[in-house]
């Protein structure tokens, strides 16, 4: 069953497709303290097809963080409306959200940490350490299941962050700078892994980056967003061809146009 309601108290439930988001009219404004308001967001609309990989590009302060916690619901908008799917008791339980900044629970062993989700989610203990066992196979950290995060390296760390999202099968997966201190091996490795493993299983994923070669390598759509307020600058569509492998991405036909493009956004004419 599809249960869908919209995010704002008060409306009444809108249906939008599994995994698909809408996002109408939105604003959001903070209140920095008793005398000032921060505009983190103004007139956002957008319309996420369900199974695609977008990817939200921008420069630091200009509210990817803000627009990924309205869809996560975390945080509700100023105005507007934002719709996913699955709803329930205004906890959006369709998405698996890794916060900026965030790796595994460092009290818990990469094991444990990947099972939470499932445990929360009132999975049985033998179904959760398979999938959980399956998952952290697929991000080939097999061996390292009784390690805690200490014991393990940063690029381990967030192999184990993204099973830990992956593993509870949500039609929507959000993302904050998932690879953002890693060292450029470890991220292109990352990148190739996560591009892998979204391949396969297609479910809707929004991404944070600051990176322009990450946004193309990775995304069907890239949504550049502008500071002060926060603003849509462009959506642009990705067409390079899939199954995509990360380090090739730069010799495809039509990247040099999408970077420049991309890189003019971001940085005007005089940066190129
Ligand atoms: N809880 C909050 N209270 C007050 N202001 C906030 C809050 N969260 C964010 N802001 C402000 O909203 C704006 C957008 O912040 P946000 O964290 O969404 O940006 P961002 O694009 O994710 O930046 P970064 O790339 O540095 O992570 C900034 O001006 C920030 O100071
Ligand atoms: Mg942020």
């Amino acid at each position: 069953m599809q249960i869908v309601a919209s995010m704002r108290p008060g409306d009444a439930a809108v249906h939008a497709p599994r995994g698909s988001i809408q996002i109408e009219n939105v604003n959001k404004t903070y209140r920095e303290n008793a005398a000032s308001l921060v505009v983190a967001l103004e007139g956002i609309n957008l319309d996420l097809p369900a199974n695609s990989f977008v990817s939200l590009l921008g420069p630091s302060g200009c509210g990817k963080s803000t627009l990924l916690k309205l869809i996560a619901g975390i945080e509700k908008p100023s105005s507007g409306v934002v719709r996913c799917t699955e709803v329930v008791d205004r906890v959006n339980t369709g998405v698996a959200y890794v916060p900026q900044g965030r790796g595994l629970f460092p009290w818990m062993t990469l094991l444990a940490n990947v099972e939470f989700p499932l445990k929360i989610a009132g999975v049985a203990p033998a179904e959760r350490r398979r999938r959980a066992l399956e998952w952290i196979a697929k991000v080939n950290l097999s061996g390292f299941e009784q390690n805690f995060p200490r014991q393990l390296s940063g690029g381990m760390e967030k192999r184990g962050s993204l099973a830990r999202a992956l593993v509870t099968d949500k039609p929507i997966l959000l993302m904050d700078e998932p690879f953002g201190p890693l060292d450029a091996h470890t991220r292109l490795s990352l990148q190739q892994q996560l591009t892998q493993l979204w391949e396969d299983v297609k479910n809707t994923v929004v991404f944070v980056t600051h990176d322009v070669i990450e946004a193309i390598a990775l995304s069907d759509i890239i949504i550049v967003m502008s500071p002060r307020p926060g603003r849509i600058a462009d959506v642009v569509k990705v067409a390079l061809p899939r199954p995509r492998n990360v380090l090739s991405v730069p010799d495809c036909d039509g990247f040099v146009e999408l970077h420049a493009h991309l890189q003019r956004l971001l940085f005007g004419e005089h940066a190129l």
